[in-house]
């Protein structure tokens, strides 16, 4: 079998002398979706964080393409084909549409004729986004800028694009119309990490699961096969009922 596009091995890590993260194995295949699923502070975040540069990690706990990668700076991640939907977004305020995409552009791993994502293709995906290109992002809604923000990502020409929770206070239709685009993004050869809260989205958009607890793996799995009862013990710990 070839070598998955990215995986960590015993990755741990955290803030200071704060460790949230202890000893994470993942890995994920060219095109495919993994979601993970864990309650608020489970450490999904921080392990985007660490997996993207942005935290220091040892350079053997992150494996991209062939290349022990861990603590690699975020921008150089980029230029390599990794790229992040963040955490709230942060788009750049002050700058239209386009402009935030011409960012992602000018610091992508191949150039926009070179890629598969070009601005006119996100805005057949998005066609909103092509209505409001001129428009500056704080005057978009919030499920817009999400729009926006993986747009931005796409845009850098990822070989496996981050997201951390681009469902987070959207109003369900918009949240199908965002997720409406995972198919097409994996189908295009992009691997997918959704970080999720939603379980059953989680479950119905990816190919395989995991689920964190205090900074461990609890459970990982096909995810049509994982059960809620397994789910329920994986993100509580213990034994819970599900509702
Ligand atoms: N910037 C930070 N500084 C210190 N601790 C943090 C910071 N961000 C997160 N944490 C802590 O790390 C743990 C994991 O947080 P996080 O990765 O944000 O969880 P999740 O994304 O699963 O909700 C939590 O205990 C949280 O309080
Ligand atoms: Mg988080």
């Amino acid at each position: 079998m070839s070598e998955p596009i990215l995986s960590t091995h015993a990755l741990s890590g955290g803030y200071g002398d704060f460790q949230a993260l202890f000893g994470v194995d993942m890995h994920i295949d060219p095109g495919e979706v993994i979601a993970l699923i864990g309650a608020n502070g489970a450490g999904k975040s921080t392990f985007l964080k660490s997996v993207f540069g942005m935290l220091p990690v040892a350079k053997q706990m992150v494996r991209f393409d062939g290349a022990d990668v861990g603590g690699t700076p975020a921008h150089k991640m980029v230029r390599q084909g990794l790229a992040m939907v963040p955490e709230g977004r942060r788009l750049f305020a002050g700058m239209s549409v386009e402009d935030n995409m011409r960012v992602a552009i000018d610091n992508a791993r191949l150039p926009e004729d070179q890629g598969q994502w070009t601005r006119d293709r996100l805005f057949d995906l998005f066609p909103i986004l092509g209505e409001k290109r001129r428009e500056m992002v704080e005057n978009l809604s919030g499920g817009q800028q999400q729009m926006v923000a993986i747009s931005r990502a796409l845009l850098c020409q990822p070989r496996v694009l981050l997201c951390d929770e681009i469902s987070l206070g959207l109003a369900p239709k918009v949240i199908r119309e965002i997720y409406a685009v995972v198919p097409e993004i994996s189908a295009a050869g992009t691997a997918i990490v959704l970080v999720e809260q939603d379980v059953s989205l989680a479950k119905s958009a990816s190919n395989r699961l995991y689920c964190m607890l205090e900074g461990r793996i609890t459970l990982s799995g096909a995810s049509g096969e994982i059960s809620r009862d397994e789910i329920a013990t994986a993100y509580f710990g213990g034994s819970h009922a599900v509702a």
